[in-house]
């Protein structure tokens, strides 16, 4: 069978309201992405994956919809969407919508209609169910902090909500919904994109009696009834027949506390599901207790664990994962995992480099290319994500004082990667000509994309390469995974093999220096491939490895 292009391709994460403002609005647009397809051409990406644009009231940026067949008038018009797919596929690139179909905004005509009355045909399109003792339904939580149900008042029914109240789950047990959802992403297909983002995808399908949950221990109480669901892989079987393989569609799934048991499934050949999962255990690993709003430290050793067991996972099933440390979602990896001080390019090239030489498909997410911060605001008032607000009142009401409120807020708010492009010098960071609707982040001056690329030992020109090297190296795409020095707390280091190939990479995984030996007899001489400081040590027998030090070695036998 043919190679799928997109094994070896890297895809471009662009959350719109952030990029790049082309009217002054303080929020990005499309002609802000179309002006910069030449950048990202530089960079060398395959395909772009868009955060939704579609009608919206803003209340999750964008993942709260009320009309699916609509652009959000501050991001442009359908003519703005038809001229990107055409000046990305101009210069032979893709595009991948976001598409949310867990739940929709309540401002959504289908809701609408469903809460004026129990008998209205649209009230079978959400999950409604009535108190318990005068209580919610059951004891589930939002994502988003607080119960999963919100009263309805005037037909007296709950309806569940799995993250802000004003996002409504569709009730997917109803064909009808289930129809239209496909019926609406071929309207999509039908405009050229070449693929599809499912946000929350494995949390659609639900165990209908909505069982009280007796224990979780990270407090998500609910998930494992909502979570991988009794007939989620009948539901993409369903939709894949239906949309993705007619179209010719590349996939990938967006998987909330999923098992690798059920991204083998999702993702395997013959499976006709989806083609890749994005999963989010490894950032979880400087969790307190798997919690998020903790001021947790990060448990290398465990990283590493979770990293190994998912590639070989997925590997031995003929899996696909998407690989990434950024997202919309998530802070800044430099600023997390990395030092965003004093080795910050260090920092973020070995940390790119531990990502890209795995097996999957990376995406980069905006910025993250060259190296972007969290920006550390004093005051909440600077944070702008609903999640971020609901954790900062449920801290503050839990008795902790401010300051060590605000230190986890600043580790973990997902703002960390929503502040604005930065472009170059110019005022706010070159993003746009009038107030940003969040602010940029002070070290703009300093981190730019101008600087970058006038620079030919920045972080952009590594990620550069590494695309390439995947592109030219099938072993990238193809060999096995075998994780090195598990045990070591400051090495990340594996090798891959495949048709007589190898590759090993090595990195220092921290700001001290640290020595690498070779577990094995084998003579240590290979090509470097790339590494982030000049003249690295040829053999890797034995090496002295610097602050943040990463090699990538090929041999042949
Ligand atoms: C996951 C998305 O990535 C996130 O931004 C959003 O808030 C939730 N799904 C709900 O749609």
């Amino acid at each position: 069978m043919q190679e799928p292009w997109w094994k070896r391709s890297t895809v471009y994460q662009i959350y719109p309201k952030s990029f790049n403002d082309t009217t002054a609005s303080g929020m990005g647009d499309l002609q802000g992405v179309i002006e910069k397809l030449d950048y990202l051409k530089e960079l060398g990406v395959d395909m772009l994956w868009l955060t939704p644009i579609y009608r919206s009231p803003q209340r999750d940026n964008g993942y709260d919809i009320s009309d699916y067949y609509d652009i959000e008038p501050a991001y442009g018009t359908m003519e703005d969407v038809e001229r990107l797919v055409q000046g990305l596929h101009d210069r032979d690139m893709k595009l991948m919508m976001d598409i949310v179909i867990n739940h929709t905004s309540t401002d959504h005509k289908w809701f609408q209609q469903a809460k004026t009355s129990k008998d209205n045909p649209y009230r079978d399109y959400y999950i409604w169910r009535d108190s318990s003792d005068g209580n919610a339904p059951n004891n589930w939580v939002s994502k988003f902090g607080g119960s999963a149900w919100a009263l309805e008042e005037h037909t007296d029914q709950y309806y569940l909500h799995l993250f802000d109240k004003t996002q409504a789950d569709l009730n997917w047990e109803n064909d009808e919904v289930r129809n239209q959802l496909y019926e609406m992403m071929n309207f999509w297909a039908d405009k050229g994109l070449d693929g599809f983002r499912l946000d929350v995808i494995n949390l659609v399908s639900k165990v209908q009696s909505f069982p009280y949950d007796e224990s979780a221990p990270d407090g998500q109480f609910g998930k494992e009834y909502y979570t991988d669901g009794p007939r989620i892989h009948e539901f993409m079987k369903e939709m894949n027949q239906n949309v993705f393989a007619p179209h010719n569609l590349v996939t990938v799934g967006e998987m909330s506390s999923t098992s690798l048991a059920a991204c083998q499934q999702y993702t395997r050949p013959g499976a006709n599901e989806l083609d890749m999962t994005f999963n989010f255990h490894h950032l979880k690993a400087d969790y307190e207790k798997g919690k998020k709003w903790t001021d947790g430290k990060l448990d290398f050793i465990k990283l590493k664990q979770i990293l190994a067991d998912w590639q070989i996972g997925m590997h031995q099933a003929g899996g696909w994962n998407a690989l990434f440390w950024c997202n919309h979602d998530q802070p800044r990896i430099v600023s997390r995992f990395g030092d965003d001080n004093l080795y910050h390019r260090e920092s973020a090239k070995m940390l790119a480099t531990v990502m890209h030489m795995m097996q999957g498909t990376p995406y980069i997410y905006q910025g993250e290319e060259i190296g972007m911060t969290d920006p550390k605001f004093s005051s909440i008032e600077y944070y702008n994500d609903v999640e971020t607000q609901n954790a900062y009142s449920e801290l503050k009401e839990s008795g902790m004082d401010d300051r060590a409120v605000m230190q986890i807020i600043q580790r973990r708010s997902r703002d960390n990667s929503r502040t604005p492009m930065q472009w170059n010098a110019a005022q706010h960071a070159g993003f746009s000509k009038g107030e940003p609707w969040l602010s940029v982040a002070a070290n703009y001056k300093e981190i730019n994309a101008e600087k970058a690329l006038a620079d030919d030992n920045s972080i952009f020109y590594h990620y550069q390469t590494l695309i390439r090297l995947r592109k030219e190296y099938a072993i990238i795409t193809h060999g096995d995974y075998e994780p090195l020095c598990m045990e070591d707390e400051r090495i990340f280091s594996y090798e891959r093999r495949w048709n007589g190939e190898k590759l090993l990479v090595i990195a220092n995984f921290f700001g001290e220096s640290t020595e690498f030996t070779y577990p094995k007899k084998e003579i240590g001489e290979a090509e470097i491939l790339l590494s982030n400081y000049q003249d690295s040590a040829p053999n890797y027998s034995k090496v002295q490895l610097r602050p943040f030090e990463a090699i990538i070695y090929y041999s042949k036998s």
